[in-house]
């Protein structure tokens, strides 16, 4: 049997109204060009938006960075494109930074969550996607899951997990990345990703080798050198027999978290996780969102989805998350609703400090 790999590709190509939520139009169109390629490129494919964000779930046996696979998705963002200008939608090919696709969608606009696994007789897997926040929300998550025994029991009870959890960590801003071992380095690891807006988990692995999760690591507003919307995240994460078991991987998520994203890319609200229905962004853009799909991988195949966070289980952290909303807009333009100097040095501020650049006076 041939390695499985699940490739998970998103994209802002436009949304309606503003940035809330993608066009059926779209997402049905989408949905078409994968199945045309079941059975071809693909074994199965899964297309949902959550918020703005159109998401493309994919399963075939071509490894990660295939540029086929990644060709196959550049054209459904393109021809989607073409049909939010069509619509007018707003921000319409917004994450299609080039028309020069070369053979890899890094670097161009879209999220790429990739992993490639010999299948275990029974493969659970769960596919994240949030809107309105960064790739390093997913850090506090991660860290929860596979290194913290307060949430993740199967750490001290399961042999298999006893040993711990090797993370890989990228500097988004200077290129760099780094592994650590959990839970020797555990401390080092934090001093690190938390500070998710610049050190972000890549990937998981368990000692022995066993891939656990992946995430998307792009960061759209300085590929693009200007403000072009945040790099609304997603994160493949595998679970069960000698991995965190699905309630253990969900269930951090039933803390209210703050994260970067919301309005403009630029203020700190709690993360809700969501099910699909309520996937769309409304009060002041946000806030920001969360679902989780659950599948069974079978020689590739998804047998779900299973709309995860669609559960009584989550109203409290949503209920919460509502009260936190309040609690940060209360702040207005001001910090910590409003990002720090520096991150928003990355985004939004630039322009108004040009502006105002002969107006300042030297401080005697
Ligand atoms: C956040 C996001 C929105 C926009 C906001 C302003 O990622 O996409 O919050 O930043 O709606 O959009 P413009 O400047 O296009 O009117
Ligand atoms: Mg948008
Ligand atoms: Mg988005």
């Amino acid at each position: 049997m041939p390695k499985t790999t699940i490739s998970v590709i998103k994209a802002d190509i436009g949304s309606f109204p503003g940035h809330s939520r993608t066009h059926p139009k779209i997402l049905e169109k989408a949905a078409k060009i994968l199945k045309e390629e079941e059975g071809k490129l693909l074994i199965d494919s899964f297309v949902t938006h959550c918020g703005d964000d159109l998401e493309l779930i994919m399963t075939h046996t071509r490894g990660e960075d295939n540029p086929e696979i990644h060709g196959l998705a550049w054209k459904v963002f393109t021809e989607g494109a073409a049909m939010a200008k069509e619509m007018k939608l707003y921000g319409a090919g917004q994450d299609i930074l080039s028309d020069a696709f070369s053979g890899n969608v890094k670097g161009m606009g879209p999220g790429v969550a990739e992993m490639e696994f010999e299948e275990r007789a029974s493969d659970p897997v769960l596919v994240f996607m949030a809107d309105k926040t960064e790739p390093g929300a997913w850090n506090y998550f991660l860290y929860r899951i596979f290194a913290d025994p307060m949430t993740n029991p199967g750490l001290v009870i399961d042999p298999n997990m006893h040993e711990g959890f090797i993370f890989e960590v990228h500097d988004v801003v200077d290129k760099r990345k780094i592994r650590f071992r959990t839970p020797e380095e555990s401390y080092s690891l934090l001093a690190y990703i938390g500070a998710p807006s610049r050190y972000v988990v890549k990937g998981v692995w368990r000692k022995d080798g066993l891939v656990a999760a992946s995430t998307s690591t792009q960061r759209l507003n300085m590929l693009a050198g200007r403000y072009v919307g945040k790099d609304d995240p997603v994160m493949v994460v595998r679970a069960q027999s000698g991995l965190p078991s699905v309630g253990e991987v969900i269930d951090p998520f039933a803390t209210p978290v703050i994260v970067a994203g919301w309005m403009r890319g630029s203020h700190h609200g709690p993360l809700m996780p969501v099910g699909l229905c309520d996937a769309n962004c409304t009060r002041f853009d946000g806030p920001p969102r969360v679902i989780c799909l659950g599948f069974q991988v079978s020689n590739g195949k998804l047998i779900g989805p299973a709309d995860m966070f669609d559960d009584v289980a989550f109203d409290r952290v949503r209920s919460k998350v509502n009260e936190i909303a309040d609690i940060m807009r209360a702040h207005g333009p001001f910090e910590p609703h409003r990002l720090s100097l520096e991150e928003m040095e990355y985004t939004t501020l630039p322009g108004v400090e040009k502006q105002l650049k002969d107006r300042w006076q030297p401080l005697d």
